[in-house]
């Protein structure tokens, strides 16, 4: 019959172990390993003498209810979720401490409390002193939020059980939860799992929709309970530099909606302001032309927007072994693509200092980014600056052939709409509106003859 074993859990990652180790060998974080609830292992032989009950099958066309969504009153967090609240649905937010998790929910939560909706906010962080603090600098202390400060999941379930279930339940942040049912402190992995399962169960039987906030580890998952991911419907990253103004609000997984929707905010004076149009929000000011400097149309979901990269080389006179530093991309995209220019188009970097940076605190992921980077680091190298009204989008292959991208003439419409006249891409143009010139590149040599040449 069943026996119990040993098992050891990493409280940072949740991966597990069947021995203690000082080091977990999924996440390599030290000290984290824990000894979890032994958990009954069950013999090879199914014993079925128990009686079951048989379940119904059902055909995938079977009638089903229509999705209906809750907007929250904020159409770039409706955005990013793909249309609005579904009812029942339980979404994790994660994002690095002060970036803004807490100030994006409350407003939410005071948006919908506006609309007649029930919402419930629950600080395990903050007292309410503080939160009515920062409602009332944000202009929201007359929204009628339920808000209480707690952090035991029976108190709460067992106060939602009083009244109609709320339209939305924010649980700030899910880390500092506590279930008596459940050994161990706060914050642990069998603790986060437990109280976000209570709370989870609640809101698919009451219809409420849930957001646990999540803290996020140095490395960038959210933390502790890797095995939230798997429990919530919705994963939803708060982005942005903590030095910088704008905030991306991400969906990672969406069980009701696409995954590569963004919502775009700056954290002001006041709370988070929606913007709506963000394409020029991560161009610096770019009053005169400036060597090393090229603009992207990047796409974030179905969105254009467009991005400035900004080169710099710098030459050294000895052998010291040159740096190169990545702001906002991708380190090894970033050597891949200084090794084709090297061997595709003679250029010599392999002397200099190389910096690069995305303006504005953006994150590009987007592959046709490669184009635009080229042009900003030959252009830095040759010290010659790009024609100012001009974008630069597209793939480099090792090969050194430019490759057409999805959304190229999304990208061009854009680019056109801010007043840029000139772009340079792929060879086969995309169709559409366009810039008025548009010049088509095959390989990366005709990029630096443009740039060398004077384009
Ligand atoms: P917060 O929502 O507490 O972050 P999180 O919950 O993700 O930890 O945001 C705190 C930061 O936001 C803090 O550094 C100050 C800034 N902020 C503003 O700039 N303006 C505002 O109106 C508010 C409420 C916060
Ligand atoms: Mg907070």
């Amino acid at each position: 019959m069943a026996k119990p074993k040993r098992r050891y859990v990493c409280q940072a990652c949740g991966s597990v172990a069947t021995r203690w180790q000082g080091q977990c060998a999924d996440c390599g974080e030290w000290n984290t390993l824990a000894e979890d609830a032994p958990q009954t292992v069950f013999s090879q032989k199914h014993d079925l003498s128990g009686g079951g009950r048989a379940i119904a099958f059902e055909p995938l066309d079977a009638p089903s209810e229509r999705l209906i969504r809750r907007a929250t009153g904020l159409a770039e967090f409706d955005r990013a979720l793909g249309g609005g609240l579904v009812p029942g649905s339980a979404i994790l937010m994660g994002g690095d401490p002060g970036i803004g998790k807490s100030t994006l929910l409350l407003q939410t939560a005071a948006a919908i409390a506006r609309s007649g909706g029930e919402a419930v906010y629950i600080s395990g962080e903050e007292a309410t002193g503080q939160v009515r603090l920062r409602a009332e600098r944000m202009g929201l202390a007359d929204a009628p939020i339920r808000l209480a400060a707690a952090t035991s999941v029976r108190d709460i379930l067992t106060t939602l059980g009083t009244m109609a279930p709320p339209a939305l339940l924010v649980i700030d942040s899910i880390q500092t939860m506590y279930s008596d049912q459940i050994e161990g402190a706060p914050g642990t992995v069998s603790q986060v799992r437990g109280c976000a399962f209570e709370l989870i169960r609640y809101a698919k039987e009451t219809g409420a929709a849930l957001v646990l906030v999540g803290h996020v580890t140095k490395d960038g998952s959210i933390a502790g309970p890797r095995v939230l991911e798997h429990m919530v419907d919705v994963v939803m990253s708060f982005e942005g530099e903590r030095s910088h103004q704008y905030r991306i609000l991400r969906s990672l997984k969406n069980r009701f909606g696409p995954v590569d929707e963004i919502g775009v905010f700056a954290m002001e004076g006041a709370g988070l302001k929606e913007v709506g149009n963000p394409s020029l929000l991560f161009l610096s000011g770019r009053e005169q032309p400036l060597a090393g400097s090229a603009v992207f149309p990047a796409m974030e979901g179905t969105r254009p927007v467009l991005v400035e990269v900004q080169a710099l080389i710098v030459r050294l006179a000895s052998g010291a072994t040159p740096r190169r530093a990545v702001v906002g991309w991708d380190t090894g995209r970033m050597a891949m693509l200084l090794a084709v220019l090297e061997a595709r188009c003679g250029l010599s970097f392999s002397s200099a200092e190389v910096y690069l940076n995305v303006a504005g605190g953006y994150r590009l992921t987007d592959p046709a980014a490669d184009l635009a980077v080229a042009a900003a680091l030959v252009s830095a190298l040759a010290d010659k600056p790009l024609p100012a009204q001009a974008v630069w989008f597209g793939e480099v292959s090792l090969a050194g052939e430019i490759r057409p991208v999805a959304h190229g003439a999304i990208r061009l419409r854009e680019a056109a709409k801010l007043g840029f006249d000139q772009a340079f891409g792929p060879a086969d143009a995309p169709g559409g509106a366009a810039p008025s010139r548009y010049s088509g590149l095959a390989m990366l040599p005709n990029l630096v003859d443009r740039i060398m040449g004077g384009a």
